[in-house]
């Protein structure tokens, strides 16, 4: 029997269903500002049990890419706060993603056209943002190559990360997700090729997951525990994350010392290189072992596989990414077996409402 659509208690709030949509930069704030568009947006989706927006920044320096919108300043707050009474009124439930980049950011965006910070002084390889050129138009760049953060900066970071949760309730979220995955700043500590730090941020697991664990206790001091989850990418290797022998370690590591921490949940992100999975059941059932809350999953979702691993008790929410972008009536498409749109991938990143507002709900009258 499926529960996929029945409600979920997530720490004080209830969820009217346990679809996740997960989160999507879309880089259409010019001005860094979440405007009404953006609003709109996640309206039109707002029956997913839960939103979690786009990676917005904490501070100019942990901007990575052109047009998204930040969270550092008050009329950032006053331009999310449009986004979650959108949200509110249509009953809906949204986290906001806390986001630091790290090393993949470029010098037209920061603060002073300074490098950007890292764990440590090498640059990805291959690694492309979305920034200003030479000449000030946007396009794809070679990130710079970044400057390590000082002992001291780290703490700092941590605590942009607890003022970015503080303007993030202060502007109406029910919640904030911490960005823990995909190659930006906290993996960038976690993984010993970027971390090459001799200080007590660097050497072991303990030592390379502490900047993690750290901000974790300082976002919570901020705005409570039971309002701060975190999304991780294990195994993954993008944006020059290479493989290494400890990564199963680390993350079961992670798993054990949040489980003390009664957060939100714990949001696992496949990132599915060329398709083939990278994290498969015996993993989830691994991090259930260590991890007491909740778990949310997502890469390659569909309704079948979300069935499939809640019946295995192994996640309890199910996180969508791309099906929600051109399907803002996901739920109730998955809940009647109505046929999924596919998205544009042109107009995944950038531009104005077209492919952004423009997808219809289902029609049943059509079928
Ligand atoms: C356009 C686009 C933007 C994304 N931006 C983010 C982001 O800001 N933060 C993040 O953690 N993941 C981001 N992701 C990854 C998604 O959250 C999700 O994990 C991924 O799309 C796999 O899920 P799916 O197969 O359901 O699409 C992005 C993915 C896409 C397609």
């Amino acid at each position: 029997m499926t529960r996929l659509f029945d409600s979920f208690q997530l720490g004080d709030i209830v969820l009217r269903n346990r679809v996740v949509m997960a989160p999507m930069t879309r880089a259409r704030s010019a001005d860094t500002i979440a405007g009404a568009v953006t609003a709109e947006y996640y309206r039109q989706r707002a029956t997913a049990g839960l939103i979690v927006t786009e990676g917005t920044p904490i501070s100019p320096e942990g901007q990575g890419y052109a047009y998204v919108p930040g969270i550092w300043s008050r009329e950032q707050v006053a331009g999310w706060h449009r986004v979650t009474d959108a949200v509110h009124n249509e009953e809906g439930r949204i986290f906001a993603q806390l986001w630091h980049v790290g090393r993949l950011s470029h010098t037209s965006l920061q603060p002073g056209r300074r490098q950007p910070v890292g764990a440590g002084a090498a640059p990805a390889r291959e690694g492309k943002t979305f920034a200003f050129t030479d000449d000030d138009t946007v396009g794809f760049v070679d990130v710079s190559t970044p400057r390590p953060l000082s002992t001291q900066e780290v703490g700092r970071v941590a605590r942009d990360f607890a003022c970015g949760a503080t303007n993030a309730w202060d502007a109406g979220f029910d919640g904030v997700e911490l960005h823990g995955a995909n190659g930006y700043l906290f993996e960038q500590f976690l993984n010993p090729s970027t971390n090459t730090r001799t200080d007590l941020y660097g050497g072991s697991i303990r030592h390379r997951a502490r900047f993690l664990l750290e901000t974790v206790d300082r976002v919570s001091e901020a705005i409570g525990s039971t309002r701060v989850g975190i999304r991780l990418s294990p195994f993954g290797e993008l944006f020059d994350m290479p493989a290494y022998a400890e990564t199963a370690d680390t993350y079961l590591y992670l798993a054990s010392e949040l489980s003390r921490r009664d957060l939100a949940y714990v949001h696992l992100v496949d990132q599915l290189p060329s398709g083939e999975r990278l994290i498969d059941v015996d993993f989830l059932a691994a991090v259930r072992a260590e991890y007491r809350g909740t778990i949310i999953f997502a890469g390659g979702m569909t309704r079948e596989l979300a069935e499939e691993l809640t019946a295995k008790n192994v996640i309890d929410l199910a996180a969508f990414g791309q099906p929600f972008i051109a399907n803002p009536d996901l739920v109730e498409r998955l809940q009647n077996g109505w046929p999924l749109t596919t998205a544009d991938r042109d107009s995944y990143y950038g531009g104005g409402a077209e492919g952004y507002l423009d997808y219809p709900r289902f029609d049943p009258a059509t079928v």
